[in-house]
């Protein structure tokens, strides 16, 4: 986080107090993965930040849940995919 040039600190509102605002949230910090992907960008979505969750929401004088942050900028080197788990170690079908 301190050696990238962007950090994208995401909050989630709560605003109508729904469990499932954090789904929305999450979304939304994949799309900024996706479209920064599309603008030849590296991203790291990082949970790590509850460790310091007070002290963020003090230092930005939020009320709001962390929900995580995004570092941004070009990537040092050619990103890989990773592997992928085959779909029957990650779903079951039921009949
Ligand atoms: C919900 C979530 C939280 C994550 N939190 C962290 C984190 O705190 N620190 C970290 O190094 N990677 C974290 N990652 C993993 C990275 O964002 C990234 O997916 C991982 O480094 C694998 O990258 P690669 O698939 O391009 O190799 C998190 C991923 C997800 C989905």
């Amino acid at each position: 986080m301190e050696e990238a040039p962007v950090v994208v600190i995401v909050w989630n509102t709560n605003e109508n107090g729904w469990i499932t605002e954090e789904h929305s949230v999450a979304a939304a910090i994949q799309n900024i993965c996706l479209r920064a992907h599309d603008l030849g960008l590296g991203s790291l979505w990082i949970g790590d930040v509850f460790y310091a969750y007070e002290e963020t929401r003090q230092y930005f004088g939020k009320e709001w849940k962390l929900s995580g942050a995004v570092a941004l900028g070009y990537p040092a080197a050619e990103g890989r995919v990773p592997k992928k788990l085959r779909l029957e170690e990650v779903a079951e079908f039921l009949s």
